[in-house]
Parts: C-alpha cells; structure tokens; sequence
C-alpha cells in the first residue's frame, strides 16, 4: 500500500508549524541548551520546516525538513555565508537525511562551530588574518616532505615516526606519498599570512573500508590557538564526508591534553581502544571516534 504523504501546506507567515517541528524545536533546545541557536525562519510558509542559525553568526544556518518523514527522522541542508566575490546568496555546506535528535545535535554542533570561529579562526581572538585551507597537490612532495619534517621537528612526541627516519627516506618515497595523498587519501594545509602554518592527513582507513582517519595533525606552535587546528580537522571530516565514510577515527597520545581537547571540542569520543607508538620511545596512544550521518 502506498504511503500517505501529509499534504504540503502553503500558509501566511504568522501560522504555526506542524506539531513535529515544535516538537523538533524543544528536543535541539534540550539538546544543545536554550542559547545554542536563534530561530531564523525565511520559510514561514512551510509549516514542516524551519530554518536555525548560530548565534554569533546568521550566515551560518541548518534548515530543518519533517516533510515526508517518519517519526525521527530529519532532512537538514546547511548553509554558510557566500564566498567573497560570490553572487550566491548563501554558500551550499551539504544536505543530510538524518536518524534521532542526537545525530541532527551533532551535526548542528559541528555546523555551527564555524560561525563561532569565522574562516576558522576564534572569533575572541586578536589575531585576525584569514586562514586558507588547501589540498595538497600530486605535485607538492617539497612541500609535503617540508611540513613532516616540521611537524616532527617541533613535536617529537606527537606521531609515530622520528625526525631521522623521515629524514632517511628517498625523494621516491615523498612522491609516492604526494601522490596517493591527492588521489587515493587527502592532505589539507592551513596558509596564514602568506606561508603554510600547519597541516593533517586524512586517511583511507584499510580495516574499515567505509571510515577515514584523521592523522598527522600539526599546527606551527608560534600559530597555535587560533583555530587553525580546528580548521584544519574540518578540512578532514568534510572530505570524509563528501567519500561517504560513516565515522573518522583517530589515535591521540594520551599524553596530549591539548590535542584531546581539540578532538573532544570537535565532538570526537573515545572509543576506549588503546595502543602504543614507536617514536624516539614508545607512548601509550587511545583512538577517537566521530561518527558521520549519512548523506
Ligand atoms: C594539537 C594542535 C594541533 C592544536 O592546534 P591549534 O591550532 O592550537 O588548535 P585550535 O586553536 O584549533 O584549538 C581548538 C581547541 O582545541 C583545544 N586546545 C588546543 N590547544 C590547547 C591547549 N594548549 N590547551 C588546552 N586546550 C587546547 C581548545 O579546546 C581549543 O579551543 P579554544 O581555543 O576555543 O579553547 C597543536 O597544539 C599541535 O600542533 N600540537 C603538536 C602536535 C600534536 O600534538 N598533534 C596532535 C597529534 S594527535
């Protein structure tokens, strides 16, 4: 037998909304806390829709749909503000279909994360220059090759590899790396005033064909708390997203406070799994999980 679809209503701007998006409103309030969004509703007209924004930020914005949907079950497109130069009205940041409250939380949390840190930045911050994430290019090894070495320069405790190894590897090595990085996995570098201040892999995950993982994660520490750590994990989860991965999984030393609070802070959990790393001495590391919705 056919499903009946409820019929779309067309009705002036002061009518009330279908009981399931006053319902929807109430879960997120008690979900996300009464402050965590602002009710910025251009379709009034739709009674099974409604449009939220973040606070600080109104260009930043998920539009909710219940039209058609079994009990739970949400259609929510998020928007960011046009790019410079664009005519758009707004930019396209992915539309999901999406199973319970908590999930729809979660992606309006991560959403609404960057207009609390516009261009990826924080909003408290005095430092004000744009960052510009990029992937890197199959061409790139120099540059690829520049940053490992940086990264395992600055924070010798952080990866599971040493400045000398790296360092002993041939030229093949890095333009095999580069390349698989542009093709099969994905590099993302964040450029503040002119030069490359930080960067992180996103993975093929091997023993979980439908996830990724987030790896390699490094900021230049005279850039750090700027939000370019954040920035540049967004960077990893929106190409994670755009694979159809269902989760990114990372390992984190446990002996990194800071990064575990930039992986918690972007919603990743622990999944209580643990391990060690080979370095210059071994350390304990525990993996993270964020779960993707599905598109
Ligand atoms: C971890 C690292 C990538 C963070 O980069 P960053 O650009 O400073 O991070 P962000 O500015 O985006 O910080 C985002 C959030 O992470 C948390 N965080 C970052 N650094 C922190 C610190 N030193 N102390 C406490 N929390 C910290 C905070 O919650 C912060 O949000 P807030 O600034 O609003 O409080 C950077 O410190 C680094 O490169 N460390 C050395 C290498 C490393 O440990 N890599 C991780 C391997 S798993």
């Amino acid at each position: 037998m056919a499903q009946t679809q409820p019929k779309r209503r067309t009705v002036d701007a002061n009518a009330s909304k279908d009981p399931s998006i006053i319902r929807l409103l109430d879960a997120l309030k008690a979900s996300l806390g009464p402050h965590a969004f602002d009710i910025v509703d251009h379709w009034k007209s739709d009674l099974f829709a409604v449009g939220i924004a973040c606070p600080n930020n109104h260009g930043v914005l998920a539009y909710m749909s219940t039209y058609g949907q079994p009990d739970g079950r949400y259609s929510v497109s998020l928007e960011l503000p046009p790019q410079p130069g664009d005519d758009a009205p707004y930019t396209d940041a992915g539309k999901y279909e999406v199973q319970g409250i908590e999930a729809l939380s979660e992606v309006i949390r991560r959403h609404f994360q960057r207009g609390n840190r516009p261009q990826g930045l924080p909003n408290n911050s005095a430092h004000t220059a744009p960052v510009q994430i990029q992937r890197t290019l199959a061409t790139e090894h120099t540059l690829v090759r520049k940053l490992r070495l940086a990264a395992l320069r600055d924070a010798p405790d952080a990866f599971g590899e040493t400045l000398n190894d790296a360092m002993e590897r041939p030229d093949e090595y890095w333009i095999e790396l580069t390349d698989s990085l542009a093709k099969k996995h994905a590099m993302f570098t964040a450029t503040v005033e002119g030069a490359v201040r930080g960067s992180v892999f996103g993975i093929r995950d091997d023993r979980n064909p439908n996830g990724g993982r987030l790896g390699g994660m490094w900021v230049d520490s005279a850039y750090r708390r700027r939000g370019l750590g954040l920035a540049l994990l967004e960077a990893v989860v929106d190409w994670a997203t755009s694979q159809g991965f269902d989760a990114v999984r990372l390992w984190v030393p446990v002996h990194s406070p800071r990064a575990k609070s930039l992986y918690l802070k972007a919603s990743f959990k622990p999944t209580g799994i643990t391990s060690v790393a080979e370095s210059t001495s071994p350390f304990e590391i525990e993996e993270m999980i964020l779960t993707l919705p599905s598109a």
